[in-house]
């Protein structure tokens, strides 16, 4: 692609980093992990972090250490990526799916106490985009029905919202560093809460269950181990550690390059007829990638990409995949504002290192196609000034 989606930024601090692991002879969860943690959680300001192998783990392992699991019902959105779901359904409870406010394209606070039933065990919203959802809301909707809140906050390692950040009202949060997020070491995710016997829970759950790590081993020489719960194999090696330590220094700046990377978008797309998602005052967006929402979609992408255009779709709504309509019955208009996103929104190139001249040549190309296609100036048959 002459313009990527997506660039990583990873440089000569993250192969410093790495090669003093691998002159070392941890390789797998060690002290660089438990340095990872700790700034993480202070990154935060939450008790604690667990390092992972993903956010889809995380998520899994929250769930189980909250007991969540079969007969449970866990409220989420269609307009997510399906490791939300899935982490659900791994845990053996179903994703019970609300639909989302048509301008940002987050849970609808509005509808979650209509789904409640007495099946319910949790809501996991999904901060999407980077744009936090109503946590002041859905914890006072928890708390009156009894419920724990799990945030998939893939997205929004930076957000706020209202005063509060990913984890400050939930029990737990749970990240990815998958190779295009904010942060990222190609696989990895962490999940961060308050709550000490959670924590304690999802260490366990994080390593097979068992009482001994090889870095305890290699500590205190060996002793026996037992085997207390049943756990999964979640730990995240000290390699992954080692590449996203030295991006703590980046973040503010990364953040600050975004803001002013969507800014320029956001100036110069209303002219070609795409529609932005709406962002809010008294939050700050951590503008994971560059949303717009386009008529005839399929087409823009696949022309977008003949062009030399990175875009990818994040994210069509789930609940129409095949193994939702055949495992949940779900039908075309269960969830109308997903739908609608779902069918338009494409993800435009955006990295911390972009140019604005890309932009301008993106928006540039954007709205030829959309021109061309007969879109230019309507949305839906709005008009676009
Ligand atoms: C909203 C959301 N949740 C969860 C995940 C899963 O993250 P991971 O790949 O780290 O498991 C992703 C990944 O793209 C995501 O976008």
């Amino acid at each position: 692609m002459a313009i990527p989606f997506y660039q990583h930024d990873l440089g000569q601090a993250e192969l410093d980093s790495v090669a003093e692991v691998l002159r070392g002879a941890i390789l797998t969860t060690g002290d660089t992990v438990a340095r990872f943690e700790a700034k993480f959680a202070e990154l935060l300001g939450r008790r604690h972090a667990l390092a992972v192998t993903s956010c889809t783990g995380a998520l899994h392992m929250a769930l189980l250490a909250l007991d969540i699991g079969p007969g449970g019902e866990v409220i989420t959105t269609p307009m997510t990526f399906v490791a939300t779901a899935t982490a659900i359904m791994s845990a053996g409870a179903k994703p019970v799916f609300v639909d989302v406010e048509a301008t940002t394209g987050n849970l609808d606070v509005n509808r979650v106490e209509a789904a409640i039933t007495e099946r319910t065990k949790a809501i996991m919203p999904v901060h999407l985009y980077g744009l936090m959802c109503d946590m002041r809301r859905l914890r006072a909707i928890a708390d009156r029905h009894g419920l724990a809140i799990i945030e998939d906050a893939a997205h929004c390692i930076e957000g706020r919202r209202d005063g509060v950040g990913p984890g400050e009202l939930a029990e737990a949060a749970a990240f990815s560093f998958y190779a295009t997020k904010n942060l990222t070491c190609g696989e990895g995710g962490a999940v961060v809460t308050d709550d000490r016997t959670l924590f304690e829970r999802m260490k366990l759950l994080r390593l097979h269950g068992v009482t001994k790590t090889a870095i305890d081993r290699y500590k205190e020489g060996y002793s026996h181990w037992d085997m207390v719960a049943m756990g999964w194999k979640y730990n995240m090696s000290n390699i992954e550690a080692a590449l996203l330590l030295p991006q703590f220094d980046r973040i503010a700046a990364n953040l600050a390059k975004r803001h002013h990377l969507a800014a320029c978008y956001e100036r110069l797309l209303p002219a070609t007829g795409a529609e932005i998602l709406t962002s809010l005052p008294d939050c700050v967006h951590a503008r994971h990638v560059m949303p717009v929402l386009v008529p005839d979609r399929d087409r823009v992408i696949n022309r977008l990409n003949k062009a030399g255009v990175g875009a990818v779709v994040n994210y069509r709504a789930i609940h129409l995949l095949t193994y939702f309509v055949e495992n949940f019955g779900h039908r075309v208009g269960d969830f109308p504002n997903a739908e609608r996103i779902g069918d338009r929104i494409l993800s435009l190139p955006f990295f911390p290192n972009l140019s604005e001249a890309a932009i301008d040549e993106v928006v540039g190309v954007l709205g030829t196609i959309l021109s061309d296609l007969g879109h230019i100036g309507a949305v839906d048959g709005r008009s676009v000034a």
